[in-house]
């Protein structure tokens, strides 16, 4: 049996974790209501790695294959407690039956549980969701004010659930596109900011920075910059806290990020991606916003380039057109159609194309993402890995990463690296797929 260092010390995954929401709308619905399923047994936690995927441990002739859930010490999905907030006041079995994703057969026999999950009050300004009204918002002369009433609400939470530790996911609407000021510099600018309310600091800086305040890890699935800015590293790294984002990768970056790499693999050429979506969420309604959809374009339009390095390969990648779009289109509710029309070319330069029409259900995507990040930042958290998570780029569109170093989009050698962090968090030797010990005499 072959175990290579002595692992990182891991405190041991006692007690409840307090998973706190930010927006209570389908994608946050859909995660609560798939765990509350899955443990009654009524479903099976389909997409989350977590819970279905195995690990290989040592050499192939070994046979170790645990599930990751029994490899690594993660919290049992028996001991989360769910907490979110929102501007509008639905309780989570009337926003999961407003935002259809899930039929009413599968809501049904866990409504009440459902009805039991009600927002708190949101920190929440039009300014930065411009499509967007509530009436559960809270009141603050500073956005300082506000941190500090969002600061309590977590504590609160925390004393009534009876929650040792808390994780907190920005599943909430795509706020307008703001690039890195003065005032996201330092912890100091940043409080500073937010007496002054700056409009640099949007509302989901508060919840980043209320979270951190409080000793709780932050991932943002939203292209929102939120904890992307040198103030947030600071915090996180002062307070030992994991942070992550940016921007859950379901749908049509998900396609992209799985196809892109196996064509630079055999090194065949792209002269253009044209991607378009018609969605009729609410998420459509806010992207529809050209504030907000410039947020989403930047996070969506990143991967290619990344993963076809087109300055290393100028022939091959130099001149590709990519165009990504989002149309509002509300017959058709979560149920996202996705195209994607890719040319490209081969030996000697003759052009081939690649359609793709993927007909996805964004938030049952979303979902298990959800859920793998909650359970992973907490076993950062108590693994006391702090800092950008860069280990989490699988789940994320626009993986954070830290300062001078790029984005790794590819997908496999995002799973790659997720599993040989928890390889390496457990002190088993790293898989590099080498295998000549194999043929040793
Ligand atoms: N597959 C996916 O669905 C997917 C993929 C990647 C990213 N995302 C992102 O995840 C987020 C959630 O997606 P969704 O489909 O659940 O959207 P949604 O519109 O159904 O839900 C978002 C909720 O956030 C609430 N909200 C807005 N501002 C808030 C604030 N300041 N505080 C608290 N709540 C606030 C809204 O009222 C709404 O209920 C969006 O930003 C979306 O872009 C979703």
């Amino acid at each position: 049996m072959s175990k290579s260092t002595a692992g990182r010390d891991i405190a041991p995954a006692e007690g409840r974790l307090g998973v706190l929401l930010v927006g209570l709308g389908a994608v946050s619905t859909t995660v609560i209501a798939g765990v509350e399923s899955v443990r009654r047994g009524l479903s099976l936690p389909i997409g989350s790695i977590t819970q279905m995927n195995t690990i290989r441990l040592g050499k192939r002739t070994e046979a170790r294959a645990p599930l990751v859930r029994d490899f690594v010490p993660l919290v049992g999905l028996d001991e989360i407690v769910f907490g979110a907030w929102d501007p509008i006041p639905d309780d989570a079995y009337q926003s999961a039956r407003s935002c259809g994703v899930l039929k009413p057969e599968d809501l049904e026999p866990i409504a009440d549980f459902m009805k039991s999950i009600k927002p708190m009050s949101a920190a929440f300004d039009k300014a930065y969701v411009k499509k967007l009204d509530g009436t559960n918002v809270k009141t603050g002369k500073t956005k300082m004010d506000l941190a500090e009433q969002l600061r309590e609400d977590i504590r609160r939470f925390k004393a009534e659930n009876g929650c040792d530790r808390l994780v907190m996911v920005w599943a909430a609407s795509t706020e307008i596109f703001l690039t890195r000021q003065p005032v996201h510099e330092t912890v100091e600018s940043l409080e500073r900011g937010m007496r002054e309310n700056d409009q640099g600091i949007a509302p989901s800086m508060l919840y980043a920075y209320a979270a951190l305040q409080e000793g709780v890890p932050f991932a943002n699935g939203a292209p929102n910059l939120t904890v992307d800015i040198p103030a947030m590293l600071e915090l996180a790294r002062q307070k030992e806290m994991p942070i992550g984002g940016k921007d859950f990768k379901t749908g049509q970056t998900l396609m992209k990020t799985i196809l892109a790499p196996g064509l630079k693999a055999r090194m065949l050429g792209l002269n253009g991606w044209f991607s378009t979506n018609i969605l009729g969420n609410r998420d459509g309604e806010v992207l529809d916003d050209p504030e907000s959809f410039k947020t989403k374009e930047e996070s969506k339009l990143g991967v290619l380039e990344y993963i076809l390095q087109p300055k290393m390969y100028p022939e091959l990648y130099g001149d590709m057109y990519h165009k990504v779009r989002i149309n509002y289109y509300p017959p058709r509710g979560d149920n996202k159609e996705g195209w994607d029309n890719i040319d490209i070319f081969g030996w000697m330069g003759y052009p081939m194309q690649i359609k793709i029409d993927f007909l996805c259900r964004d938030s049952i995507l979303a979902a298990p993402i959800v859920l793998d990040l909650a359970l992973f930042m907490d076993l950062a958290q108590r693994a006391g890995m702090h800092g950008v998570q860069e280990w989490l780029s699988f789940y994320f569109k626009s993986p954070q990463t830290p300062p001078g170093l790029y984005p790794e989009h590819d997908i496999f050698i995002q799973h790659t690296k997720l599993k040989n962090t928890l390889r390496w968090m457990m002190g088993e030797e790293q898989i590099t797929h080498l295998g000549n010990e194999y043929y040793d005499e």
